[in-house]
């Protein structure tokens, strides 16, 4: 049976933040990415190397990755929607990169102004590059329960772009409810025909909590063997191109559920706690996290 160790992947710094409006400085950026270093977490997705014309809020990505304090047991992954990307991040001192794609068009278009046959064409580029220098590749699948555009996914079209990817070379992707439409009945009918093409260790589950389900879900990807989950501090976050979503998952309120179910995170919810208090009140509003709003008054 699967193990009770849990890798959570914080994107807060990333997913999080890049739907802000106010222009967030730099510093505080790098300042929260460099508290979350010291809580347990092993992977903290920093910034994204995306067309700041399209993504303004991370124009500042080469700024942000190059002055962290990056700690030798922490990856530190970086988006990049091309080759463009990559070099840049790969200039930047990115070890670990993420590549993204929809299971649905009309996202794909709005998202990377591409169709998903070109998206797979760049992920192509990405992996020739990305292998010559030595540069993980992870793979993001958005809209993989339900489009903004589009309405319902088809799972076979998820399990089929997830066979794609990791035949490219991807170690691991990640399946992304981006608008968090899914409920558990959903997200088992994804999984259902996702891991026949690669066992669970091979992906993680990526949920935004628009309608309350998150953590439902991530309960149900439990059942599944998945022990890999995205999620945002302090419950940040939005896609720019999918209106309506609402922020990740707060990883106070994951850890919290995972903790009080037997799971190991290796995370310390109490320092996690004061960071996700810490980057609200620099946010200028309450907490997204249910946990969060509940230990900071106990
Ligand atoms: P485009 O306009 O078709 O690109 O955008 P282009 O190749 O025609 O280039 C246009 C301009 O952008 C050019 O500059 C390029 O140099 C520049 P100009 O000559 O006009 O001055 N450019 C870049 N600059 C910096 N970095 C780059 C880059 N590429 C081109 N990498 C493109 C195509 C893919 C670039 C654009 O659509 C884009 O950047 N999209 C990113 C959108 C994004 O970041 N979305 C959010 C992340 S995905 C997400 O949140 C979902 C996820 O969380 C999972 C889930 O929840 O489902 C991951
Ligand atoms: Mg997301």
């Amino acid at each position: 049976s699967a193990s009770n160790k849990i890798k959570i992947v914080e994107v807060g710094p990333r997913d999080g933040l890049q739907n802000e409006k106010q222009v967030i400085p730099s510093e505080v950026k790098i300042e929260l990415i460099n508290k979350l270093s010291n809580v347990g977490l092993t992977a903290i997705e920093a910034t994204s190397f995306v067309s700041p014309k399209w993504v303004p809020q991370m124009a500042d990505a080469r700024q942000v990755l190059t002055s962290i304090t990056q700690k030798p047991n922490i990856s530190y992954p970086v988006l990049a929607p091309n080759l463009k990307g990559l070099e840049a991040a790969i200039d930047a001192g990115a070890k670990e990169v993420a590549i993204f794609c929809a299971a649905s068009e009309t996202f794909n278009k709005k998202n990377t102004n591409c169709t998903l046959e070109e998206s797979m064409e760049r992920v192509k580029a990405i992996m020739d590059l990305a292998r010559e220098k030595n540069v993980q590749i992870r793979g993001y699948i958005s809209c993989v329960v339900g489009c903004p555009y589009e309405g319902p996914v088809s799972p076979k079209l998820v399990a089929d772009i997830s066979k794609r990817l990791l035949d490219m070379g991807c170690y691991e992707i990640s399946l992304g409810d981006t608008i968090g439409v899914g409920t558990p009945g959903a997200i088992a009918k994804m999984l259902d025909e996702v891991l026949k093409v690669a066992p669970a260790d091979k992906f993680a589950v990526h949920t935004h909590d628009t309608y309350g389900q998150a953590l439902a879900n991530i309960l149900c990807s439990l059942d599944y063997g998945i022990r890999t989950f995205d999620s945002s501090i302090a419950g940040l976050g939005g896609c720019p191109y999918a209106p309506g979503a609402k922020g990740n998952v707060a990883t106070e309120d994951v850890v919290y559920m995972l903790h009080g179910s037997g799971y190991d995170t290796g995370i310390d919810l109490k320092e996690l706690i004061h960071i996700g208090d810490w980057i609200s009140q620099k946010l200028g509003r309450p907490t997204g996290s249910r946990a969060g709003s509940a230990l900071m008054l106990a």
